[in-house]
């Protein structure tokens, strides 16, 4: 525990976290996923809940254990994670959804393990649902959204317009082409992009710092929303 008193800020607040990667199904024993460790969304989890706010974290497949006195609810698919995230956003404050869901998923996954046999197959993928679409559409007033991008190009411009296109409040951008920053690392290396287009580059931080340093600026609106 630490000496100093933690600071209590986000006492009476819901805060709902995604976290991890989706796996999409290509037969019962194989599926697409990407390289997503949940270590940074359980850092905000863990983050919330020592600020005082009540945490339900809807994680994809990770390898972290619980954490303490959060509602943790996992999760495969990225239409299993839509369900669940719809389920808890209206009652969240805040949003933060830093997993990584998979873009596309095998339009017919096979019922059956896919043979060698019968040759190499080819994929059919669609798109899966944009859960923080989805959730920008349905904001209620008050509510704040947070997103992340992973981007290895334009990072800015392709970050202001996820802001745009997704009505986000703040999206916690990602050069995942630097070393230590994103995935599977520690520590990270974020620029934090506002919707009136003031950004702000940290420095390279431990995840948990990261966190902290992002529930330091959520940019909650003046009017508290109805409970
Ligand atoms: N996201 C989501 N549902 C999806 C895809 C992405 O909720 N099906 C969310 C991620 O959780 C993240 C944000 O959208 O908070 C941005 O994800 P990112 O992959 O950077 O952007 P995309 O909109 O998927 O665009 P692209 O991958 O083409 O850059
Ligand atoms: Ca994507």
């Amino acid at each position: 525990e630490a000496l100093l008193a933690a600071r209590r800020d986000l006492e009476g607040r819901t805060v709902l976290v995604t976290a991890g990667p989706t796996r999409e199904p290509l037969d019962p024993i194989r599926f697409l996923s990407n390289r997503s460790s949940g270590k940074m969304g359980f850092a905000l989890a863990e983050a919330a809940r020592d600020r005082g706010a009540r945490v339900v974290l809807v994680t994809g497949p990770v390898h972290l254990p619980d954490p303490a006195g959060v509602q943790v609810i996992r999760v495969e698919t990225a239409a299993q994670m839509l369900e669940a995230v719809l389920r808890h956003a209206p009652a969240a404050d805040a949003v933060i959804k830093a997993a990584a869901v998979a873009d596309f998923r095998p339009a017919r996954p096979a019922a059956h393990k896919i043979k060698k046999e019968a040759g190499a197959p080819v994929v059919e993928l669609e798109p899966t649902p944009d859960i923080l679409k989805e959730l920008g559409r349905r904001k209620a007033p008050g509510q704040v959204l947070v997103g992340f991008a992973a981007e290895t190009q334009d990072l800015l411009e392709n970050a202001n317009r996820k802001i745009r296109e997704k009505n986000l409040d703040l999206i916690v951008l990602n050069d995942v082409t630097q070393p230590g920053a994103g995935f599977e690392v520690d520590t990270n290396i974020v620029t934090l992009v506002y919707r009136d287009g003031r950004h702000e580059a940290l420095p390279p931080m431990p995840k948990r710092q990261v966190a902290d340093a992002i529930l330091d600026r959520l940019p909650w609106p003046r009017v508290r929303r109805e409970a």
